[in-house]
């Protein structure tokens, strides 16, 4: 019988240059209760919203029937343009000060504007070419497990739909502008792109504990984290860089900014519904992806 050791080499990941005909299949999809819209979503009574977000659900959902995987571009109305444009605004003037330097150059890199709402095809495309990350349209919020391990495939599942127009600056569930200004501009770093595949592969082979964990590490990091970046703070979260309070507050006496640890990080519990008292700073993305490799190596087989 061989030797088992406690850990698990992983390698570094492959730039492949893949595209989205090498997605594997969308089995089994488990998605968490909102998609059938909370009661506290601005446009939970609003029949006409309810129905063009469903409309725009399902086409999100025909790419992954869609043996080709073809995403499909919505043809956004002046209404849902017009919410872009003032929540992009007023968010892209907060970051000017605030975001990584990094991040405001990946968002021109991937044409993301003020003007117009940005197609995942297009955002996609130009991923592709950088780092070879992928984004898949998805209809709904997928549970935690199901969702972290898409990104072992290098793809970050993504909703074409946008916030109700009563409060552009609030939404509960993922929509374009958290996806396309939160999330997307980060995979354009290789770093960040390799970080976020050894997620994914945690996630796939974690126990339920380690997963808690992973989510974790995924909420300090990937939604609300900050890097030093030439002696000051920035943000690259993206649940601070898609959110005028949460990115205003970061900055402000409300919130201790502790130096990133992974081990306290883990164990940091944290209240998605409230603005984030708690965040971390990391120096890198380099370093946390080394500090991230370490970690999942950790879970073994
Ligand atoms: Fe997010």
């Amino acid at each position: 019988m061989e030797n088992q050791t406690a850990t698990q080499k992983i390698d570094e990941p492959a730039f492949t240059g893949s595209s989205n005909n090498n997605l594997p299949e969308f089995r089994d999809m488990k998605f968490e209760k909102i998609n059938q819209l909370a009661l506290d979503h601005p446009g939970a009574n609003d029949m006409a919203y309810r129905t063009r977000r469903d409309y725009i659900a399902s086409l999100s959902k025909r790419f992954r029937e869609d043996p080709e995987h073809k995403i499909i571009d919505v043809e956004y109305t002046p209404e849902e343009q017009q919410v872009w444009q003032i929540v992009a605004t007023k968010l892209e003037e907060i970051q000017a000060k605030r975001a990584s330097s990094f991040y405001l150059e990946a968002k021109k890199k991937l044409g993301i504007s003020t003007r117009q709402i940005p197609q995942l095809s297009e955002m996609n495309r130009r991923l592709g070419e950088l780092t070879g990350f992928q984004l898949a349209p998805i209809e709904g919020l997928v549970e935690t497990r199901g969702f972290l391990s898409w990104l072992e495939h290098r793809t970050m599942l993504c909703t074409q739909y946008i916030r109700h127009t009563s409060r552009p600056e609030y939404t509960p569930e993922p929509d374009i502008v958290h996806e396309a200004i939160g999330h997307i501009p980060n995979f354009t770093n290789p770093d960040f792109a390799d970080f976020s595949q050894f997620i994914g592969r945690g996630a796939r082979i974690a126990s339920d504990e380690q997963l808690e964990e992973l989510g974790r590490l995924y909420w300090f990091t990937v939604e609300f984290g900050l890097v030093e970046e030439n002696g000051e703070l920035k943000a690259y979260g993206a649940g601070l860089l898609s959110s005028f309070g949460e990115l205003e507050n970061a900055f402000t006496d409300n919130v201790e900014r502790r130096p990133f640890d992974l081990n306290e990080v883990i164990n940091q519990d944290y209240d998605y519904s409230d603005m984030q008292p708690i965040l971390y700073v990391i120096s890198s993305y380099a370093e946390l992806k080394e500090t991230t490799r370490k970690y999942i190596e950790s879970f073994g087989k």
